[in-house]
């Protein structure tokens, strides 16, 4: 087990629910190396899962209820069989894991009687490293095991997804819940969300280590910000359609983009578009060039990615801007970029080994001094997707 005893988890699942029989597993909180608001456009993604992430603890029962704890948020409740498909108050935890029970429902799978669970997380909320689609796909691996529906990973993923738009308001893509299911040891996902085809590629990398910086910035997932970026590229699609027939962005290349880009009126919705047809361009560039062993250049198109999110996307801000700024001024630093939504959240930088111990003091100081925030750094490990423990 990873980070946590197993023992400890027990202790509190016996402690609130008795003791008897229990069933342990975790999901991974992930990072997205490149590919940035490319998922709800069709596009490619290139995110690996973390060894941090959601445990779940479950005991299934006669009870014509589902009782849910956490030991990172004091809020429990007990939700009938027959109320599992209405959403709690907005801002419960306890919507993500019965918002992805009410998905097995709406697949015809019923409950005859409840379970007793207990979540614990270790992905720092709001770090932009997917603790909700970690919550949403902990649940759905353990419910579909420990009640034999038999569904595959892809389709957990799928529901953790949707658990997401009905529960927690937020239209998102198909990333974080893929990457928390299907992730593998030392390994990022290639990922085209428009086919769900994908690629296993492998990110050991010589000398180079990962290293993840969180702004510890206020800010969260905003589900407006986010929502208005999806709706700005539905327009974007909208304004192109009379001159290419297209259904998403990831269905005009970069170059027969630029070939119309005077056909916008609205300038902030055709910086949206330009951003993600050049992100699309630059993750399949990316993948190309880390499988040919050209980090240098992995490493130029991250910088470039964070360069098209800040000025074309304008999901920086101030605290991911200063952070990748420091970053990139570090000796033996690749390439420095934001990770995930946006809005606050964490950065992501490929550093040499050398320079690993100097970046953390010196981008950590210097961060602070500038923002005022204390940010943490984390040398990610690449871990294995949702899975039993015990
Ligand atoms: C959030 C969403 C993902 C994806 C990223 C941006 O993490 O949940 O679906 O859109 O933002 O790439």
């Amino acid at each position: 087990m990873y980070d946590m005893e197993t023992k400890t988890l027990k202790e509190k699942f016996f402690a609130l629910y008795g003791e008897g029989d229990v069933a342990g597993y975790f999901s991974p909180g992930r990072v997205n190396l490149i590919g940035e608001h490319t998922d709800y456009n069709g596009g490619f993604v290139f995110p690996c899962a973390l060894t941090f992430g959601t445990y779940c603890l479950i005991r299934k029962t006669e009870n014509p209820f589902f009782r849910f704890a956490s030991m990172n948020i004091e809020t429990r409740e007990q939700i009938p069989l027959d109320r599992l498909t209405t959403p709690l108050a907005k801002g419960n935890w306890v919507n993500y894991p019965v918002g992805t029970l009410a998905q097995f429902i709406k697949r015809g799978l019923h409950f005859s009687s409840g379970a007793d669970i207990l979540i614990y997380g270790n992905v720092p909320g709001g770090a932009g490293l997917s603790s909700s689609a970690a919550l949403e796909v902990v649940t759905a691996v353990a419910i579909n095991d420990q009640y034999q529906f038999g569904l595959g990973k892809i389709d957990l993923a799928l529901m953790g997804q949707k658990a997401e738009h009905e529960f927690a308001g937020v239209n998102c893509g198909i990333m974080d819940q893929f990457a928390s299911a299907m992730g593998e040891a030392d390994h990022a996902i290639f990922l085209n969300c428009d086919t769900l085809d994908y690629e296993q590629v492998p990110v050991k990398l010589d000398g180079i280590k990962i290293v993840i910086g969180n702004t510890n910035s206020p800010h969260s997932l905003d589900s407006g910000k986010y929502n208005e970026r999806v709706a700005q590229c539905k327009a974007a699609v909208e304004t192109l359609k009379p001159y290419k027939k297209i259904n998403t962005l990831a269905e005009i290349s970069a170059e027969d983009f630029f070939a119309l880009e005077d056909k916008f009126d609205d300038d902030v919705v055709k910086r949206r578009a330009r951003h993600v047809v050049t992100e699309i361009k630059r993750t399949t560039d990316a993948v190309r060039e880390l499988k040919a062993g050209n980090i240098e250049e992995f490493g130029r198109l991250m910088n470039g990615s964070h360069d098209s999110l800040k000025a074309d996307y304008e999901v920086t801000g101030q605290e991911l801007d200063t952070m990748v700024e420091e970053a990139r001024k570090i000796d033996g630093v690749i390439g420095s970029r934001m990770t995930g939504g946006g809005f606050g959240g964490s950065t992501v930088s490929l550093v040499k080994d050398e320079a690993v111990t100097r970046f953390i003091e010196e981008v950590g100081e210097n961060y602070k001094r500038r923002t005022g925030l204390q940010p943490q750094f984390y040398v990610a490990e690449i871990g294995q997707g949702g899975h039993r423990i015990f």
